[in-house]
């Protein structure tokens, strides 16, 4: 029911300089995996075959990241390193990948509006790469897919932030109509603390039906100067048509420093956990 999977991938990742200059900032790597890898993952097990990538100048390597490497696959042809290109090879097998540039960085809701071409006229799930997220169990976008079934609207996932931090996020306020699940009544894109409603942040997981894109298309730039998508998910709230759903799983700011040696320190001390049980 929800088919497709649209990545906002253009933007330049000043937070990273210099390792951002001729790298796209989705291609960090958190361990062996480039952090959109782990979003795909996150779609595919959700039920997502169909990934949309809004790219932009330098993001090449995106594009060849999801391919098969010929040369690669030849040179290590039965050898141990093999296996570790299961994962990649998995994604490449089940899904599609289709790309649109954004030319000009005019914010999160203008790219948004310039996957429209690849999404089409039906909802759609949107991952920011740069939050990771993980739940061994059940990946967020997984229990938001399940949420969409019962509520057909679009859904966006919050968490609870430090008060002094909602500068960073768009911001939510809305009743909880069941334990973790909001109906939104009011959102704001970058509160200062003062001025913030609650501290329930959205993070980079949404669900939108397409009539969003009408929407963005008549958004004024808000923060910053640049196309807000909280602005245009403000209208459907207004209507009463949007959810925040306080997820279960861990969230890795991976777009600041701090999140991402967090999240590299965390799942490598996982990794080392499963090792040490599976040779127990
Ligand atoms: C974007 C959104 C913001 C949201 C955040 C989650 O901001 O505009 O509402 O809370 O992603 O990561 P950005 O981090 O791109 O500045």
């Amino acid at each position: 029911m929800i088919n497709k999977c649209l990545f906002p991938a253009a933007g330049y990742g000043t937070r990273f300089l210099p390792a951002t200059k001729a790298m796209p900032k989705e291609m960090l790597p958190v361990l062996t995996k480039p952090l959109i890898q782990y979003g795909v993952e996150e779609a595919m097990k959700a039920g997502i075959t169909t990934m949309a990538i809004v790219t932009g100048r330098g993001k090449r390597a995106i594009e060849d990241h999801f391919d098969v490497s010929y040369e690669l696959e030849h040179q290590i042809r039965g050898t141990e390193k093999e296996k570790m290109l299961a994962d990649i090879r998995d994604v490449i097998d089940v899904c599609t990948f289709s790309y649109t540039r954004q030319r000009e960085m005019k914010g999160l809701g203008h790219a948004i509006l310039t996957g429209e071409t690849l999404i089409g006229d039906e909802s759609f799930a949107v991952v920011l790469a740069d939050d990771l997220c993980i739940n061994k169990e059940k990946g967020v976008l997984s229990q938001m897919v399940e949420l969409f079934k019962k509520y057909r609207c679009c859904i966006v996932a919050i968490e609870e932030v430090d008060a002094t931090e909602t500068e960073k996020y768009g911001i939510i306020d809305g009743e909880e109509i069941k334990k973790n699940i909001f109906r939104v009544s009011n959102m704001v894109e970058k509160p200062l603390p003062s001025e913030a409603a609650t501290n329930l942040a959205i993070i980079g997981r949404y669900i939108l039906t397409p009539d969003i894109f009408d929407i963005l298309r008549e958004t004024e730039p808000g923060k910053g100067g640049e196309i807000q998508i909280t602005d245009a998910l403000l209208q459907l709230a207004k209507a009463g048509k949007v959810i925040a759903y306080k997820f279960e799983g861990i969230r890795y700011d991976c777009g600041s420093i701090d999140g991402y040696v967090r999240a590299t320190v965390e799942l490598y001390n996982l990794e080392q956990e499963k090792k040490g049980s599976s040779c127990a």
